[in-house]
């Protein structure tokens, strides 16, 4: 299997990672009927974002966190929620790529993710 390595790389992995996203029954309706997202900027997004993670490539200037508070506000961001975000990524890294990198993805991956569900609840419970 391939290689976790290139630009191209991250834009497949993001890609087919978010086209699960969009489609699914646990967490699709919080981009689509929620955050209403332009998939287009998200994608873009989310591109330089994990390529700033994994290759240091700092293209990525935002805050991944406080993107989040508004959301949940509209709708509680639930410790399943990350849990179930985090399968598919992982599930989605480990269908495509092997190597340093695809585990860092999924290592990252799941310290911001449980770092976001604590946030979300903690948020949810000083409001
Ligand atoms: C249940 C889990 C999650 C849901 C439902 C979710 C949902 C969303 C939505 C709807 C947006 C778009 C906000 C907007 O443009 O209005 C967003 C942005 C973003 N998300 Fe998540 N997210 C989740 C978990 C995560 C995790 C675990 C990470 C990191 C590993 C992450 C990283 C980001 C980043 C970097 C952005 C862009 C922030 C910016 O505007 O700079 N998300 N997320």
């Amino acid at each position: 299997m391939k290689k976790l390595e290139t630009r191209e790389d991250i834009e497949l992995l993001v890609n087919t990672f978010y086209q699960k996203v969009q489609k699914d029954e646990t967490i699709g309706f919080f981009f689509n009927d929620v955050a209403k997202v332009n998939w287009n900027e998200h994608l873009s997004k989310m591109y330089k974002f994990w390529e700033t993670l994994l290759f240091g490539q700092i293209s990525y200037k935002g805050n991944p966190m406080a993107a989040h508070f508004p959301i949940n506000e509209m709708v509680a961001m639930e410790k399943y929620h990350f849990e179930h975000w985090l399968k598919l990524w992982t599930e989605t890294v480990e269908e495509l790529f092997t190597g340093v990198k695809a585990d860092m993805a999924v290592y990252k991956a799941n310290n911001i993710s449980q770092l976001m569900a604590y946030k979300m609840e903690m948020a949810r419970r000083l409001s």
